[in-house]
């Protein structure tokens, strides 16, 4: 995915976009001689000019970090759970819609609908879209608790989300 003609899209319908930055505090290091390694991945976020955001105090920061799902893994670029997590958590409240236009295997819907959100995931890749209604058909476990649980233990740590 190109991040140009996504940012050049929002930007055509009048939404501001801003970078975001996932990083992985687990990356492991570059093989020798292939240069720097790389511990973040970029994406992006955007919203209509004049939201108002409910944050007082403790605004999301830009840097979200976590590792990457070591297990399971349905698609070779799937996000974390707890990353697409908080990343709603940060944007929306209960009982709103999310939408995912690259939803691969499907990570974004998973977390919505553990968060009480509603989904809407659009995905070119029909291999891809199979994989992400295998995980939903699979997703027993309580994740919104289970968020709170691993997000109270990020604070503890004192890393950032
Ligand atoms: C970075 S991956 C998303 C991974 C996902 N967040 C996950 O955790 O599995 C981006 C996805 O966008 C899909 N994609 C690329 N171009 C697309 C398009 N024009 N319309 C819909 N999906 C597209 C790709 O097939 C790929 O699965």
């Amino acid at each position: 995915m190109q991040f140009g003609p996504v940012v050049t899209s929002f930007s055509v319908a009048g939404w501001i976009t801003r970078p975001i930055f996932w990083h992985k505090p687990s990356a492991p290091p570059a093989m020798p001689g292939s240069g720097w390694s790389s511990c973040v991945e970029l994406g992006c976020y955007a919203y209509r000019p004049g939201r108002t955001w409910k944050y007082t105090t403790n605004a999301p920061r830009h840097l979200i970090s976590c590792d990457p799902p070591k297990v399971d893994r349905s698609h070779p670029m799937q996000k974390p759970v707890e990353l697409m997590s908080l990343a709603l958590r940060a944007s929306s409240d209960v009982g709103h819609v999310v939408l995912d236009p690259f939803a691969g295997s499907g990570t974004t819907l998973i977390a919505a609908r553990a968060m009480g959100r509603k989904a809407i995931g659009i995905e070119i890749d029909e291999r891809f879209c199979e994989a992400a209604a295998l995980r939903l058909s699979q997703q027993t476990l309580d994740m919104a608790q289970d968020l709170d649980e691993r997000e109270a233990d990020a604070k503890d740590q004192g890393r950032l989300f």
